[in-house]
């Protein structure tokens, strides 16, 4: 059989186990383009995490990092989340344990902790208020008072956008990603010059040298929001290139060229459609959370839901 035909069976077996074992899969906007086209849902952190929320399926195989399905599982507890590859991890998300993060906030008593998405189940459970790239700005003003002193983990990045955007300082945590951390303003400037008419969008998690040459910034799925909206017909887009697949498919008439092309997560990389069928076929890997950590980590994401719908 050649690649296609084994692809296409590999999908047909897929729809079908999914219906035997009332399955729903969710997807991000980086994943492969053969795991989007499979997807019951694809989305932003934001958008994922409300999906498993009201989703009402017996099984959910998450199409992402492990950050993500943990949301997944702490939102709806007695579902079954499934890892197609159970090594698919956040390098930001594991910048920062539980315990750095309770020597932070014993260093500073009385602070209230603002915890990116990109994180643990463990460090979520123990801040207070949980945000995504598409709400970090709304949550910011939204959930805390101007005296209050608030840490913001593990992304170092976001914490100086949102600073920026709200006007008001964080204790904020040395973590980044590595793959929006390596754009530079070099980059910007010899995309610039290729394509003079394209605007520049970038994702938050982007360095400030980069984020002041932006025409946007925004979240995965507020790119695609943005480019639906906008008259131009060429973008530059400053996150992992996993995005452009979908931005072209939502929007034909349009280009989109990389920042740069070498910015692959390699994490979001894993998930395959043969992955996806042993997964389902296996029952694997169902994710595990304490009682404890899942209550604790619900309190900061019923919190984000709050402040930033
Ligand atoms: P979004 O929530 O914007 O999709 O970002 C997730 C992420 O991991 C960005 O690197
Ligand atoms: Fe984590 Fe960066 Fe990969 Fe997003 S792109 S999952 S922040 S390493």
């Amino acid at each position: 059989m050649n690649a296609e035909k084994i692809d296409t069976a590999v999908i047909k077996e897929i729809q079908n186990l999914k219906k035997k074992n009332n399955a729903v899969i969710l997807a991000h906007n980086y994943q492969l383009p053969e795991i989007q086209d499979i997807a019951d849902f694809l989305g932003d952190s934001f958008d994922l995490s409300v999906k498993a929320s009201k989703i009402k399926a017996d099984v959910i195989v998450f199409c992402g990092v492990r950050f993500m399905a943990e949301t997944a599982k702490i939102i709806s507890p007695h579902k079954k989340v499934l890892m197609p590859d159970i090594d698919a991890s956040c390098p930001m998300a594991d910048m920062i344990t539980k315990q750095q993060l309770q020597d932070i906030k014993d260093a500073h008593p009385g602070a209230k902790v603002l915890c990116y998405v990109n994180s643990s189940a463990e460090v979520k459970s123990i801040s207070d208020v949980c945000c995504t790239s598409a709400n970090s700005v709304k949550i910011a003003q939204r959930a805390f008072s101007k005296s209050d002193e608030v840490i913001f983990v593990p992304d170092k990045y976001l914490a100086l956008y949102t600073a920026g955007q709200t006007k008001r300082d964080f204790i904020i945590w040395d973590g980044y990603c590595p793959v929006h951390a390596d754009m530079n303003s070099q980059d910007v400037k010899k995309a610039k010059f290729s394509y003079p008419q394209a605007e520049l969008i970038v994702h938050p998690e982007c360095s400030p040298e980069v984020i002041k040459m932006a025409d946007a910034v925004c979240s995965t799925s507020g790119m695609l929001k943005y480019v639906n909206s906008s008259k131009s017909k060429q973008f530059i887009i400053g996150t992992e290139p996993g995005i452009i697949y979908r931005l072209k498919k939502e929007n034909p008439s349009k280009d989109f060229y990389a920042l740069s092309g070498s910015a692959l997560c390699i994490d979001m990389k894993r998930t395959t459609l043969e992955k996806v069928l042993s997964s389902l076929k296996e029952q694997k890997y169902a994710l595990e959370l304490s009682p404890e950590i899942i209550a604790g980590a619900r309190r900061s994401i019923d919190a984000m839901i709050k402040y930033g719908s």
